[in-house]
């Protein structure tokens, strides 16, 4: 048997990693500045990480959720820390796609309404109704078409403003990326945000902040959604949650019931994924992570700005982006087969940074010299 041939595939194998540094199986190094995709939150085979897994399963590894699992509580109440949202439930799952459907089935569930409304250039997840509102027909089967899904235009408060008028007692939600990652790092405006929430409140919609790629202190805040002094009704998470162990989960506003039922899972909340998502969450309060991740954005950011051939530097904390002109537009490939280097893309032009939230400026100066060779040569 072959796999399934659906990745245009780097022709590196990964054997070994620890920090910001992976191995190939030639021993050759590289830095990692993209994390597989923002994965990597505190750094490959973290010691913290590994220990806690190891003791885990040592103990057990999985069983289903029809009894008492404690390790998912104590996430909870430390979830509730760290994110600053003590008063908000947790249910647990195992990917981004599957957060953001519960989000979506949820915000139906509770309003007994059928809209979503989603932006241009939104990236929500491969299953039915995450992909339905994902701005890119080419990942969208005939199958999951739906009239369910509304696109407005991002950042522009006056579609919002005119759709809501129209249509606001048909929105059950409205699900947005605080950043949009897969779209190509676009910050969504804090007043725009505060809109949202607005309009919310007043048509009774549940606002759902996607934070799987911008969530989980890479902005520098918990949520990048924080930024703009708003408070979502369901927080989206997963990548960073695990540090590459598979878990996702949605934060919901105590506004919202629970019925029994309403929501399951097999895997979703096992006590191996939540032993790596605690790892990951003790990791962030000791080491700081949130005010370290704010601090090296700023500093990548501000030597990327000072390379003028770049164009649009922007981000927020460690989630950075910028377009590439024309003449540099192999800079990726050379970044990672000249300099070692991974870094992330979104289409047609624009670089993607996404490294763990304790890398260090050692790192950072690497990355940067590297680009700055690339440029003038
Ligand atoms: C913002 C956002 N939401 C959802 C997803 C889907 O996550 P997963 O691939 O874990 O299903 C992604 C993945 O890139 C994402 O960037």
């Amino acid at each position: 048997m072959k796999l399934f041939d659906v990745y245009p595939l780097n022709d590196i194998t990964i054997v070994k990693g620890e920090g910001s540094y992976v191995w190939d199986d030639k021993g050759e190094k590289y830095l990692d500045f993209y994390g597989g995709h923002a994965v990597i939150s505190i750094g490959h085979t973290n010691p913290h990480y590994v220990l806690r897994l190891e003791e885990q399963l040592h103990k057990i590894g999985f069983y289903s959720n029809s009894i008492i699992i404690p390790i998912q509580r104590e996430l909870a109440t430390k979830l509730g820390e760290v994110s600053g949202k003590e008063d908000y439930q947790l249910f647990l799952c195992n990917s981004g796609a599957e957060a953001n459907e519960n989000a979506m089935k949820l915000a139906s569930f509770h309003t007994n309404r059928k809209v979503i409304v989603a932006f241009s250039k939104a990236f929500h997840g491969r299953t039915s109704l995450a992909v339905a509102a994902t701005d890119n027909p080419q990942i969208v089967a005939p199958v999951n078409q739906t009239d369910n899904v509304v696109f407005l235009p991002f950042n522009d408060e006056v579609a919002l403003e005119t759709y809501f008028k129209e249509h606001g007692n048909e929105v059950a939600g409205v699900i947005i990326e605080g950043i949009q990652g897969v779209g190509g790092i676009n910050i969504a405006a804090p007043t725009f945000l505060q809109a949202i929430r607005r309009l919310c409140d007043e048509y009774g919609a549940v606002y759902i902040a996607d934070s799987v790629q911008c969530g989980y202190g890479r902005s520098g805040k918990f949520f990048s959604h924080d930024h703009a002094g708003v408070n979502a009704d369901i927080y989206s998470m997963a990548k960073g949650m695990g540090n590459g162990f598979p878990i996702g989960g949605i934060l919901i506003a105590p506004s919202i019931a629970p019925k029994y039922g309403m929501l399951g899972t097999t895997f979703g909340g096992n006590h191996l994924a939540c032993a790596a998502a605690m790892a990951v969450l003790e990791v962030i309060e000791q080491h700081n992570l949130l005010q370290h991740a704010q601090e090296m954005g700023d500093y990548i950011m501000g030597e990327l700005g000072k390379i003028t051939a770049l164009q649009n530097v922007r981000g927020v904390g460690l989630m950075i982006g910028f377009d590439l002109p024309e003449q540099y537009k192999d800079l990726k490939k050379n970044l990672l087969v000249k300099h070692r280097i991974f870094t992330g893309e979104a289409k047609p032009n624009v670089i993607r940074l996404l490294p763990a939230l304790n890398i260090g400026k050692h790192e950072a100066d690497i990355l940067i010299n590297a680009i700055k060779a690339e440029i003038v040569s």
